[in-house]
């Protein structure tokens, strides 16, 4: 199989931007999972209809379109409440699985999200699960709303994060995990250059050598 980097973990963990740096360092292509349900989200919100109902969140999530992802609006509370509701739904789940498996299966990939070392991508290369303290996380949400200049509370900024990370936990489909031959990599005292470096030991430990940089 080509090189496929499985990144799991909590909203706001670094997954993303690690995703990022490693698929640039291994010239391989990157899908943010996460933006698949959020665009299947904010559908069915342009719809006017009910994220939590099945069979319209499940249409939703057949009907998307490329230019779904690119989407301005795929951030807030609206959007991330409805990501959440149509990410428990077990049909958008099936419905979201084969565009993943086939993103990654032709030249390798790095995707980020919470199943894809348990779910996506079983046998992936390698699995790092992602985490940082909830505090750390609510931390960094903030500062980055407060870069976008949205003014926000801290405590409810991280009590955000906690309530989503039980969302994502406590649901009965695919929910957040680490896969058991996962590396876990905690970011709690570490910034985005510290996480990179670390991660790419850990691949060069887990792949031998040093795994397949240039
Ligand atoms: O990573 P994110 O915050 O953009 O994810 C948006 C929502 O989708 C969040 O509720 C978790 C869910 N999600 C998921 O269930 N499975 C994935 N592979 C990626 C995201």
């Amino acid at each position: 199989m080509s090189l496929v980097i499985a990144i799991d973990g909590p909203a706001a963990a670094g997954k993303g931007t690690l995703a990022k740096r490693l698929a640039a360092h291994f010239d391989l292509p990157h899908l943010d999972t996460g933006l698949l349900y959020r665009a299947t989200g904010r559908r069915v919100l342009d719809a006017g209809g009910d994220p939590s109902d099945a069979a319209t969140a499940e249409e939703a999530a057949r009907a998307l379109l490329p230019e779904d992802f690119s989407r301005a609006d795929l951030r807030g509370p609206e959007a991330d409440a409805a990501a959440a509701a149509v990410a428990s739904i077990p049909a958008v789940r099936a419905a979201l699985l084969d565009f993943q498996r086939n993103f990654g299966a032709e030249r390798g990939a790095v995707l980020d999200g919470r199943d894809i070392g348990t779910i996506v991508f079983p046998k992936a290369s390698v699995k790092l699960f992602v985490t940082a303290s909830a505090e750390a996380r609510g931390r960094r949400r903030w500062l980055e709303l407060r870069g976008r200049g949205i003014a926000a509370d801290l405590d409810e900024v991280t009590d955000q994060v906690r309530l989503r990370d039980k969302q994502d936990r406590d649901r009965a489909a695919a929910p957040l995990v680490p896969a058991a031959d996962a590396i876990l990599l905690d970011t709690t005292d570490l910034d985005a250059d510290a996480t990179f470096a670390r991660a790419l030991a850990l691949l060069a430990q887990r792949l031998g050598t040093a795994g397949r940089s240039q």
